[in-house]
C-alpha cells in the first residue's frame, strides 16, 4: 500500500475566507477534493484581519518564532475547518491586520508586499518543521509562495525535519512576479548568493519571487495544458519562458475544476428561480431578475452577454471598448460586474449613463450578483488576452450561458466552436486580439441564438460536460506521488 501523503497547500487566498479572484476558489475547492483521494491536506494562509480569515478559527499555536528582518519575529497558527479540510491562518497583525488583501483597493498595492509574503512563506515553513509527520510535499501557489522552494533548499537545507519535504509550484499567473530590490534579501534570511542569473533569482536587475518558485520547486505545474505550452514562449512568457523551457520536463498543466456545490443552478441560493437540463423554465426567471436587478427594461427577447472580471489588462476589456458601438449595433444588451483599472471603471460607468436601457454596470466585487449574472444571462464574454485558466467560463457551461471567449490558455483548452451541423461544441471563440474578430464571433453566436433548437443544443452540450475537481485531483495527486518519490536529480534546479 502507498503510504498516505502529507501535503501542506500555501497559498495567498482562499474561498471562503479572503478571496480576489480563481486563485481564492481553487484553493476552495481542490483540497477538499484531495481529500476525498485520502490525501491528508492542511491548507494555509494569512490571517487577514479585512476578511473573513480575521474572524475565525482558534489559536492552535500561540509562538512561532520565525527568523527575519535581523531578528526573530513572532506569529501564531489560527486553525479552522471548511467542509472537512483543516485551514489554518498565519497571524502577524504588523504584515496582515490592513483593510485589504494585496492593498486598500484593487489599484494599488502595499508597497511592502514582498516583505509580508516573504514573511508568510517563511512563517509556513516553520510551522511545518514541528509538525507530525513533517509533511512529504509543500504546494505552493503564485509568486506569494515562491520563496518557499527558495527557503527550503538554501536556509533550511540542513533542517532535519525537513530532509525529505519535496515542493511543488503552481503557477496560476505567469503575470505576476513580485519583483523586488536584491538589497532586501539580507532582510529576509537569504544569502547574497541567490541573486544570480543562472540558477538564481535575479531578473533583468531585479529580485524574482516568480522566478525563486520556478527554479527551486522541486516540480512546477500550471493550470491549463495551453497555458503550460504558452508560458515557454516570449509572448505569453513575461520574460521567464526561456527558464520554462528549460526546466520543461518538470512543468505540466493540469486544468482546474470546478466547485459544483458552489456554482450549480439546479442548487444556487443566490438565484430567484433554481434550473437544470431537465426544466429549463427557471432560467427565463433569472433572466428577469437579473435586469431588473441591473435596472434595465425586462425585454426577455433581446439576447443579454454577462462578464464578471477583474479590470485589467490581462482580461482584454480594452477590446469590448473598441467594440463598443458593434455591440450595441448588434442588438444586445451587455452586463458587466467588475472592477480595477479607474479608466476601465469610467468608461463602463459612461458608457452605461449613455445607453441606460442596454448596458449594466456594477463596479465592485458582489459574489452574490455575480450568480445571477451567470445564470440570467445567455452569452458570457470573456476576451482575454491571456488566461492561465479561467473558471467563470467553466461556470457558465454550467449555466447553460453560452461562452464567447478568446482562444487562449484554459479558454482555449474548454472552449469547443459549436458547429450546426453536428452540432457539437458549446461555445463560440476568436483567435487574434482584435476587436473586429471577437465582433464577429458575437455575429456567428447570434446567428445560432436566433434558431431556438440550435441554441439549445450548444447550452445543453455545455451544461452536460462534466469539470468538477475530481478529476483533476486525481492528476493532482498522481503528480504528488512522482514528485514525492522522486530521487537524485530530480529535485534539483537545472
Ligand atoms: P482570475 O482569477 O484571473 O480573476 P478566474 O476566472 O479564474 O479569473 O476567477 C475569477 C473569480 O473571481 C470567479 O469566481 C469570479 O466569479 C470572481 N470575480 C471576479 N470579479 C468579481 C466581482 N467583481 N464580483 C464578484 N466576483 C468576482
Ligand atoms: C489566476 C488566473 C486564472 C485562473 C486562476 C485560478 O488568477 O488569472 O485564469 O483561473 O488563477 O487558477
Amino acid at each position: 500500500m502507498r503510504e498516505r501523503q502529507h501535503v501542506i497547500f500555501a497559498i495567498s487566498e482562499a474561498a471562503p475566507y479572503a478571496k480576489t479572484g480563481g486563485l481564492a476558489d481553487v484553493a476552495g475547492a481542490l483540497p477538499r477534493a484531495l481529500a476525498k483521494l485520502d490525501v491528508e491536506v492542511k491548507v494555509i494562509l494569512p490571517r487577514y484581519r479585512g476578511e473573513r480569515a480575521g474572524a475565525v478559527g482558534r489559536c492552535v499555536d500561540e509562538r512561532v518564532d520565525v527568523p527575519f528582518a535581523f531578528g526573530t519575529k513572532v506569529a501564531a497558527i489560527y486553525a479552522d475547518e471548511y467542509k472537512g479540510v483543516p485551514f489554518y491562518f498565519v497571524d502577524a497583525p504588523e504584515y496582515f491586520e490592513r483593510p485589504g488583501i494585496y492593498g486598500p483597493n484593487p489599484n494599488e498595492e502595499y508597497p511592502d508586499n514582498v516583505e509580508r509574503y516573504a514573511f508568510f512563506s517563511r512563517a509556513v515553513i516553520e510551522w511545518a518543521r514541528r509538525l507530525d509527520p513533517p509533511p512529504h510535499l509543500i504546494h505552493c501557489n503564485d509568486w506569494q509562495t515562491g520563496f518557499i522552494p527558495l527557503y527550503l533548499r538554501t536556509a533550511y537545507r540542513e533542517e532535519p525535519r525537513l530532509q525529505r519535504t519535496k515542493t511543488l509550484f503552481t503557477i496560476h499567473n505567469i503575470g505576476y512576479q513580485g519583483l523586488f530590490s536584491p538589497t532586501l534579501l539580507e532582510r529576509f534570511g537569504l544569502s547574497p548568493e541567490v541573486y544570480r542569473t543562472e540558477g538564481g533569482i535575479e531578473f533583468y536587475g531585479q529580485a524574482s519571487a516568480m522566478k525563486a518558485g520556478i527554479v527551486f520547486a522541486t516540480a512546477i505545474s500550471t493550470v491549463s495544458r495551453k497555458y503550460a505550452e504558452e508560458i515557454q514562449t516570449p509572448e505569453y512568457g513575461y520574460g521567464l519562458d526561456g527558464l520554462l523551457r528549460a526546466r520543461a520536463m518538470r512543468l505540466v498543466g493540469i486544468l482546474n475544476g470546478v466547485d459544483y456545490e458552489e456554482w450549480n443552478p439546479a442548487t444556487d441560493p443566490f438565484i430567484v428561480a433554481p434550473y437544470s437540463l431537465e426544466d429549463m423554465s427557471g432560467k427565463r426567471l433569472c433572466k428577469a431578475d437579473l435586469l431588473r436587478t441591473m435596472g434595465l427594461p425586462e425585454d426577455l427577447e433581446r439576447p443579454v452577454i454577462g462578464s464578471i472580471s477583474r479590470l485589467v489588462a490581462q482580461k482584454g476589456f480594452d477590446l469590448v471598448r473598441e467594440a463598443a458601438d458593434g455591440l450595441l449595433r448588434a442588438g444586445v444588451v451587455y452586463v458587466l460586474l467588475g472592477s480595477g483599472a479607474r479608466e476601465l471603471e469610467e468608461f463602463f460607468r459612461d458608457w452605461q449613463r449613455a445607453h441606460p436601457d442596454r448596458i449594466g454596470v456594477y463596479l465592485g466585487f458582489h459574489n452574490e450578483l455575480a450568480h445571477k449574472i451567470e445564470a440570467g444571462a445567455d452569452m458570457f464574454l470573456m476576451p482575454s488576452r491571456y488566461e492561465p485558466c479561467g473558471l467563470n467560463q467553466i461556470y457558465s457551461l454550467k449555466y447553460g450561458t453560452v461562452p464567447i471567449v478568446r482562444a487562449t490558455g484554459g479558454l482555449d483548452d474548454t472552449i469547443e466552436p459549436f458547429d450546426p451541423t453536428t452540432r457539437s461544441g458549446n461555445g463560440f471563440k476568436f483567435v487574434e486580439y482584435r476587436a473586429d474578430h471577437l465582433l464577429a464571433a458575437l455575429e456567428r453566436a447570434l446567428e445560432i441564438y436566433a434558431d431556438p433548437p440550435l441554441w439549445r443544443a450548444c447550452m445543453e452540450n455545455g451544461m452536460r460536460a462534466d469539470f468538477s475537481w475530481d478529476r483533476s485531483a486525481a492528476q493532482y495527486r498522481e503528480l504528488y506521488e512522482r514528485v514525492i518519490r522522486c530521487e537524485g536529480p530530480f529535485g534539483e534546479p537545472t
